[in-house]
């Protein structure tokens, strides 16, 4: 028997024991992270949590695909990443314009586009019940 061999069977238990319990890996310096529940979508879970719809994508890419269709109930998701965890959120109504967010924020309109990096400069591709990072300090390099 080789080394190799005993190291794979081990990552593989750990693998399942990981699935077994809900554990998911979070990523290194996660700051928050919540357990899924029935019923739960990414952006209700956001809204519920203060993280940016595109935070939450951003932090679980590779976990929680475009669609979040995969989440599954017990699983435990990290919703920021120490330092560049922000925790200021909007949801938007029906109504709402980028400019008006940031307005009613008091922050410039760059400051929300920069902190949303998946809303277009125009601002046309937002929806009711997307949540936007709405706060002061900017927090996407
Ligand atoms: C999840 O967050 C809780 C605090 O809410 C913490 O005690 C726990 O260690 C975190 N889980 C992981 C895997 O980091
Ligand atoms: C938001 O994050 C800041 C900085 O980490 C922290 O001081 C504050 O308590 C957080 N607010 C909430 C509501 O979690
Ligand atoms: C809005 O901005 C995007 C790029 O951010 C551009 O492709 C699109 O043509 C613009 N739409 C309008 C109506 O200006």
């Amino acid at each position: 028997m080789h080394a190799s061999f005993f190291t794979a069977r081990l990552v593989a238990l750990a693998a399942i024991a990981s699935v077994v319990s809900g554990q998911s890996v979070l990523p290194a310096r996660c700051d928050r992270n919540v357990t899924v529940r029935a019923g739960d979508t990414c952006d209700a879970i956001s809204a519920a949590n203060s993280v940016s719809t595109y935070q939450l994508a951003t932090v679980n890419s590779g976990v929680i695909d475009s669609a979040c269709d995969n989440l599954y109930i017990g699983e435990i998701i990290c919703l920021g990443i120490s330092g560049q965890d922000c925790n200021v959120t909007h949801v938007l109504q029906t109504g709402d314009t980028c400019f008006s967010v940031a307005t009613a924020a008091g922050i410039p309109l760059n400051t929300l586009l920069a902190n949303n990096p998946n809303v277009n400069s125009n601002c046309t591709n937002v929806y009711p019940g997307e949540v936007l990072c709405t706060a002061s300090q900017i927090y996407v390099n």
